[in-house]
């Protein structure tokens, strides 16, 4: 599907319209195809129709599809004709109601099918010979359905294979939350959630002020790219590339979830021990659904640790140096036709290849928090019903201490622990020892 098919952000949580009178609607047309269709086969009066379509295939016209909700913006959307919103309504139908996928069955010669197939869908919108001529290329990789990612027919070539309508639709069509695909071999991401805002990010004016016009570049991202046409007047308009750079622990991952959250978009952190693995022969496919799943459903894909990939490249050496150059390859040049927004994230920008970097069109550096972000870092970062002793100066600590959020965050929490065991109350003895435990796991010295 191109990427305007689905709004941003689906389904818009609370302001979806009930899909339920827009689907019951399509549902008793289908049904009523089904049945004309059974009564054809069984050598039933030929001709019957549900209204006059002009192709002599007894199809119920367009306007039949007219209705407020979910389904009638997509063949809208999608420019759709009657056999194709048949055809998309059929591959639905049997996930809302399993009787229909019993009915299908009376439309094949196949004794068992489970849901939708490209020959039922062929015998459903077609009866003439010149019909069925027209429904192959309708149902073809090159036809609106598939060529638009609406459906997919696995195996690609045969019709007798399913037809499956794209599950991000399906959800969508349905009002229903689209199901979040785990990390597996075959797509090596996983979903990046957070209770975190932007407001919870703590960060020196300067990185703020560019976190802070990255979030707008991504709100307004629709009105340029969409409703003011630079997605269509441009190659390359729609995609918008990030890095965020700095130490370990500065808040990279947690800004790039922040800034999905606040513009209502899902997020996918793409694993990359997942595609140095000995499935390197299936990197590529992999990776392909990954990025057909973020540019259908406009996610924001993270790749941590980018470094390992947008690395200088390595001299071609052996065979597998070779095979990963080549998946290297594959995968800049897919960041840089993403038409959605991908964030990379590294600990070193002289890592990143220089000729990789001019692609990039935001750089953020995250530094190491200064005195004054500590303090602000130890305030935020305990939850308010944390009790805590009145008597700690966590300006004094966050002097003395040059620690990075995530280690403010270590620290409180082992504090939290040592005080839930003993006291109930946060003491500055026990953030003291929260602290020296994150100087032991650095293998530093605490600071007099
Ligand atoms: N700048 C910050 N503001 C607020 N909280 C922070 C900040 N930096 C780190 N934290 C806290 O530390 C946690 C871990 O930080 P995060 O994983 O985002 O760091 P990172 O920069 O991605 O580190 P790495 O380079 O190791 O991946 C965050 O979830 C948050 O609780
Ligand atoms: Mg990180």
């Amino acid at each position: 599907m191109s990427s305007g098919t689905i709004p941003a952000g689906h389904p818009p949580s609370g302001t979806t319209p009930a899909p339920v009178a827009e689907l019951r609607a399509a549902f008793e047309i289908l049904d009523a195809l089904i049945a004309v269709r059974i009564e054809e086969r069984r050598g039933g009066p030929a001709g019957r129709c549900l209204g006059i379509d002009g192709n002599g295939e007894g199809l119920p016209p367009l306007e039949r599809f007219d209705g407020v909700g979910p389904l009638a913006e997509v063949i809208a959307l999608a420019d759709l004709s009657a056999a194709e919103a048949v055809v998309l309504v059929a591959a639905i139908a049997p996930l809302a109601d399993e009787r229909f996928a019993v009915r299908y069955g009376a439309l094949t010669d196949r004794p068992s099918i489970t849901g939708l197939t490209g020959e039922v869908a062929r015998n459903l919108i077609a009866r003439s010979f010149r019909g069925r001529l027209d429904a192959t290329v309708l149902l073809s990789a090159q036809g609106r359905l598939r060529s638009q990612g609406l459906l997919s027919l696995d195996p690609p070539g045969d019709l007798s294979g399913s037809l499956r309508a794209d599950p991000a639709l399906v959800a969508w069509v349905l009002g229903v939350p689209p199901e979040i695909e785990a990390a597996s071999a075959g797509f090596p991401a996983r979903p990046l959630t957070t209770v975190h805002t932007l407001d919870d990010v703590v960060l020196p004016a300067a990185a703020r002020v560019r976190v802070d016009a990255l979030a707008a570049r991504i709100t307004h991202r629709d009105t340029v790219v969409d409703d003011w046409g630079f997605g269509a007047h441009h190659d390359n308009a729609t995609g918008l590339i990030a890095l965020f750079h700095g130490p370990p622990g500065t808040g990279k991952t947690m800004t790039a979830a922040a800034l999905a959250a606040s513009a209502g978009l899902p997020a996918y952190v793409v694993d990359l021990s997942a595609l140095v693995s000995k499935y390197i022969g299936e990197t590529e496919k992999a990776l392909a659904k990954v990025f057909d799943r973020a540019a259908r459903e406009r996610c924001i894909l993270v790749f941590d640790e980018a470094d390992a990939i947008f690395g200088a490249r390595t001299e071609v050496g052996d065979a597998h140096d070779r095979y990963a150059n080549q998946e290297v390859s594959y995968l800049l040049s897919r960041v840089e036709q993403h038409p959605g927004i991908v964030v990379l994230t590294s600990n070193l920008l002289a890592n990143i290849d220089t000729a990789f970097q001019r692609r990039i069109h935001v750089m953020i550096e995250f530094p190491e928090p200064g005195p004054g972000e500590r303090e602000r870092l130890w305030t935020t970062v305990a939850p308010d019903r944390l009790p805590m002793d009145r008597a700690i100066d966590l300006g004094e600590i966050a002097r003395r201490y040059p620690l990075t959020g995530a280690q403010i965050r270590d620290a409180t929490l082992d504090a939290a622990y040592l005080a839930a065991s003993n006291g109930r109350v946060v003491t500055t003895e026990h953030l003291l020892n929260g602290i020296r435990r994150q100087y032991e796991k650095a293998g530093k010295s605490v600071p007099r």
